[in-house]
């Protein structure tokens, strides 16, 4: 690959990133008694939470923290605030109306990290119920997996031929489930997803469509858009951001080195694409005279994702160029975006675009602290997470 951008500025000691992660953690063990048993949804302008409704997507995010937090310390204050929430999760298996292309990110990082971390049986079973559940969602003509189910969204005809790239991310869950059980229906379904939307949704530049519409009737490919994005032909960060680390994931459960290349190329357009402080702007086509808000939140996950690619990379110059962007990125978060030396801030970033186009924007987001805690966690040389 021609990896061609220069970084701004090179080499950034380790240190630095496991100094930080002992912020992180602090912040978070701060936080445990005000957010008590609720699961933060977005952060209003004094950095505190409003807190999720029963099927929210983002209600696992504060549990992978605790998670991670457990796994760093093993102090039981993360891993009782974190079981604290195992009948939330139960509650959702139940409505199954509720269930979208998310159910990954909600159940890897709750029952499947309490599973991999204290083998517990009853989230293991909870989170295959999880699995089923988002097998059922797979198109089998089409060959993917459909997005959404609430028809106030788009429509009952366009919500059920759509397709969304958020849901690279999930397929963790079907990669683990099949680990699990030694059942490969949940992995092939994953793998036919992964090569449908690598064929559909990202563009020949390696810039990517947020979702990508099929025929509902005949399943036959039609045209991609966007939902959350600038407009249907622009890059939304952070859906550019889920393909990297989705895709980087996906190899890590094939070792298919096409996902692999895939990652790369997504994740050095992006690195074409950022600023010079390395915090992405909402949307990498947005144009000039619009408002330049920034994502946080597509910092952090393409940060992650850049560190878990240089892990993979056999060629040393490969990977330490995605390792030093991967850097550079985080750098520019604890720069410009870090709320840890902030005593009432709840969270751990601040400047997280949620959905600009309906005015949320400038906020604290659970998923963005999630991937910023992985990512300096990656930074500091770990390399197993509950994905
Ligand atoms: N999965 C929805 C989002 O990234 O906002």
């Amino acid at each position: 690959m021609n990896l061609d951008r220069k970084l701004p500025e090179a080499h950034f000691p380790r240190k630095v990133f496991e100094q930080h992660l002992k912020k992180v953690i602090t912040s978070i063990k701060n936080s445990i008694p005000t957010i008590g048993d609720r699961n933060p949804k977005i952060g209003t302008e004094d950095f505190q939470w409003q807190y999720c409704g029963p099927s929210d997507w983002v209600s696992s995010f504060w549990t992978g923290q605790l998670w991670l937090a457990y796994k760093l310390t093993g102090e039981s204050t993360f891993k009782n605030s974190a079981q604290l929430r195992k009948p939330y999760f139960k509650e959702l298996l139940a409505l199954r109306n509720c269930h979208d292309h998310d159910l990954g990110f909600q159940y890897s990082l709750s029952c499947v990290a309490d599973y991999k971390l204290n083998l517990d049986e009853d989230s293991r079973k909870m989170a295959l119920d999880a699995a089923d559940s988002l097998l059922t969602r797979f198109r089998r003509v089409g060959k993917y997996f459909v997005a959404w189910n609430e028809t106030h969204i788009l429509g009952l005809e366009k919500t059920q031929g759509k397709s969304i790239i958020d849901s690279l991310e999930n397929m963790a869950l079907l990669f683990w489930a099949t680990e699990t059980t030694n059942n490969p229906i949940y992995r092939e379904a994953a793998i036919a997803h992964a090569d449908t939307l690598a064929k559909h949704i990202v563009r020949d530049d390696f810039s990517t469509f947020h979702t990508f519409d099929f025929d509902p009737l005949t399943q036959e490919p039609v045209c991609g858009r966007t939902f959350q994005g600038y407009a249907d032909d622009s890059c939304w960060a952070r859906g550019q951001a889920w393909a990297i680390h989705g895709y980087a994931q996906i190899f890590e459960y094939t070792r298919d080195q096409r996902y692999l290349e895939l990652a790369k190329k997504l994740a050095e357009f992006a690195i074409h694409h950022l600023p010079e402080n390395g915090v992405p702007i909402w949307d990498y086509r947005l144009p000039a005279d619009e408002i330049q808000y920034l994502d946080s939140s597509a910092g952090a996950v393409t940060a992650a994702g850049m560190l878990m690619i240089a892990q993979h990379c056999t060629d040393s110059e490969e990977a330490d160029y995605f390792r030093q962007w991967g850097f550079h990125m985080l750098a520019g978060l604890m720069q410009h975006c870090d709320l840890t030396e902030t005593p009432e801030a709840l969270g751990l970033l601040s400047d997280g675009a949620s959905f600009v186009k309906r005015g949320m924007c400038k906020n604290m987001l659970p998923y963005g602290d999630y991937y910023y805690m992985e990512a300096l966690m990656r930074a500091s040389g770990y390399t197993k997470f509950f994905w």
